[in-house]
């Protein structure tokens, strides 16, 4: 298909029936069928939600009240006494599900291993066990920082076993940041790997955690390390420990613990407007059962699907649908450690021929960077177990769209673009294969029981086509619970922002957005101070105040500035100390500096040192003007604020 035919499709708006084999055997087939279930559940959330929790889960003591919400604290299920690694394990093995493919894991080098439902129950109860031996008990939280090999999810399924909440930190993230996140929630205990492979080089996990804990994480008392690249790395004695000497000799089996449905599951931190990141807690049986249900409809697993989602463990897509998700539902979830890669641009398209993935979801950044990469080497694969394909992350532009759709789904697989975030706990704004029509670049409908909008300051709703900020007006199961450690912020930041009249405590996360004529939701990104850069959420503080931990910075701003691939990339407007001169070496420092307070996904793509900083007379950075400078255009608006306009006629003068 020629470029112009594309732009013909999106001018014309052009409309993706689902196709009528997959709606056939779709879990929900027709849009009459959607908007009959999503009616229901407006009418009565508590009802509809209670019903799926009795038909789909296990639980050991039914509940007393569905939700009890005093806002904007909800509990859900009050009462009831569940384990979501008993959902995810041992209700499989009474069932001819013992012996399917709970995960099937591909290694970058090409290792591989497949665990049924009855291997993974054995070594996750091996796990708990060990962890119980370490001295972790019920209440203790435990960091994993691991590489995407199967230990990690058995290191999350142990810690759900006996009720010890977990902290997954991305692989990808410095030891300075784990540190923080180490000592943030407290963890007694941290998982890790002596590596993993990462583009055909090991990623040093073990040394990263030495460094975390010399730096002072002072709760750690002991940690447990997975042998994978075999690489040499320190242990130290006491402390540090082998998996696979401990593992010897150990129980299989470990009675899964009766935890309160409101017991906390896990902490992930995620970027805000601040520079601390926050501490996202997510509890157990609401989590459970919503994202058992929205990867069940969404992604309309059944039985036969071999579904893989690429994200990593480390983030919440790899908590909810790679891990939760499918294995409450007794799915065939695929991990894969690597990513294309110089050396192999064309291993996603390896994997998926070599294990017949029918269901594969990634991020639009992956599928731009694919595109780039050209459709020679997918064309060379056999793609065709493919029947549907989904994305997250950020808004996907058409173009994106349509290559996923041709190129990957061979134009025969429904796309489910699916919005949500950290906070949500799982899909809210998404398709449903069988039964909704898609428009590219659209997240489209909500999912039952979500009740959305786009609605101005005052919380009342807007005229769509004029875009406002999207907000979550009921309590839904998924949900966080609060910040670790700072009710206080939690309100603030998603209750408080949106204040409607008559007082009611609406959901916002700062994401804007806007409606078309069919009530098709279309997210644009975020309006606060966070960037989405390749899928992943930074704060705008966050990086500052790394950059002002340089002895030679005074001052710095970071904007987010369009990027082709990325969807945006840093910008740094770098104010400096006294004497200190501006130049190219400072500038790499610098950017060395970020990777090392943060990780290499915070690196900015480019500093500018500047004079000044354009401020309002109170004193506050006018970052509007700043995105605008970064990103080549035109300085709109009202700029009657500034406090010295020269500093934004010299900025202009030396972009
Ligand atoms: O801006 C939205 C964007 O990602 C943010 C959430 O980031 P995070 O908590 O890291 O979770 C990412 C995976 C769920 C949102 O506030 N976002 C996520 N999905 C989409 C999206 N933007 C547009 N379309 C999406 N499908």
């Amino acid at each position: 298909m020629s470029e112009s035919t594309i732009e013909s499709i999106l001018e014309e708006k052009r409309l993706f029936q689902p196709p009528d084999q997959f709606s056939q055997t779709a879990h929900i087939k027709t849009i009459e069928q959607y908007k009959e279930v999503y009616e229901k559940a407006r009418n009565n959330p508590e009802g509809f939600w209670a019903e799926l929790a009795e038909t789909e889960l296990d639980w050991f003591q039914k509940w007393d009240k569905v939700l009890d919400w005093q806002p904007p604290f909800a509990k859900w299920f009050v009462n009831g006494k569940i384990n979501i690694s008993y959902n995810c394990l041992d209700r499989h093995l009474t069932t001819w599900r013992r012996n399917k493919a709970a995960l099937i894991w591909e290694g970058e080098p090409g290792d591989s291993r497949t665990l049924t439902y009855a291997q993974l129950h054995r070594e996750v109860c091996q796990m708990a066990n060990v962890f119980k031996q370490l001295g972790v008990k019920k209440g203790d939280r435990v960091g994993i920082y691991m590489p995407m090999i199967p230990e990690a999810a058995i290191a999350m399924l142990a810690c759900a076993r006996i009720g010890a909440p977990h902290t997954v930190v991305f692989g990808g993230f410095s030891a300075d940041a784990l540190k923080n996140r180490l000592v943030d929630a407290e963890a007694k205990l941290v998982v890790t790997a002596d590596g993993g492979w990462r583009k055909d080089a090991i990623v040093p996990l073990k040394e990263q955690v030495d460094k975390a804990l010399i730096a002072g994480a002072p709760t750690v008392e002991n940690v447990l390390v997975v042998k994978r690249t075999a690489q040499k790395i320190q242990m130290e004695p006491g402390r540090d420990h082998w998996w696979h000497e401990l593992q010897k000799g150990v129980s299989g089996e470990c009675p899964a613990e009766p935890m309160d449905s409101e017991d906390m599951l896990f902490i992930l931190y995620t970027s805000g407007t601040t520079g601390k990141p926050k501490g996202v807690v997510h509890t157990t049986g609401g989590y459970n059962l919503y994202t058992h249900v929205t990867n069940k409809w969404a992604f309309d697993l059944q039985d036969t699907d071999v579904y893989w989602c690429t994200a990593d463990v480390g983030w919440i897509t790899g908590h909810s649908y790679i891990v939760y998700g499918p294995l409450s539902n007794g799915a065939t979830s695929l991990m894969y450690e690597g990513a294309p890669r110089a050396s192999n641009p064309g291993c996603l398209w390896d994997v998926v021929e070599k294990y017949g993935v029918t269901i594969f979801y990634t991020a639009p950044t992956a599928i731009r960077a694919l595109m780039k990469m050209g459709e020679q080497h997918p064309n060379a694969r056999n793609l065709t177990s493919l029947r549907l394909l989904g994305t997250v992350g950020e808004p996907i532009n058409p173009e994106a769209w349509m290559w996923y759709h041709r190129i990957i789904g061979n134009s025969k697989c429904p796309i489910v673009d699916t919005w949500w975030q950290t906070e949500t706990g799982g899909f809210m704004i998404t398709p449903l294969p069988g039964a909704t029509t898609t428009k590219p670049g659209s997240a489209t409908l909500p999912f039952p029981g979500i009740i959305a909008d786009i609605v101005d300051q005052e919380g009342e709703a807007v005229d769509g086509n004029n875009g406002g900020y999207l907000v979550v007006k009921h309590p839904w199961p998924g949900m966080m619970r609060t910040v670790y450690g700072d009710d206080d912020r939690f309100r603030r930041t998603y209750w408080e922002y949106i204040r409607p009249k008559n007082g009611e405590y609406i959901y916002f996360a700062g994401d804007g957005a806007h409606k078309d004529e069919d009530g098709y939701f279309w997210v644009m990104g975020r309006v606060d101070d966070v960037i989405n850069m390749a899928g992943h959420r930074l704060g705008t503080m966050e990086v500052e105040s790394a950059l002002v931990s340089h002895p030679a910075v005074a001052e710095a701003a970071v904007v987010g500035k369009p990027d082709e691939v990325k969807g945006e990339e840093i910008v740094a407007f770098v104010t400096l100390e006294g004497e200190r001169e501006a130049n190219e070496a400072l500038e790499k420092e610098l950017k060395q500096h970020v990777v090392q307070e943060i990780g290499a996904i915070a690196r900015p793509g480019e500093i500018r040192f500047t004079d000044d900083l354009p401020k309002t007379r109170s004193g506050k950075i006018m970052r509007r003007l700043l995105r605008s400078l970064a990103a080549g255009q035109e300085i709109a608006g009202d700029t009657s604020t500034l406090q010295d306009r020269s500093v934004l006629d010299k900025l202009r003068g030396g972009a």
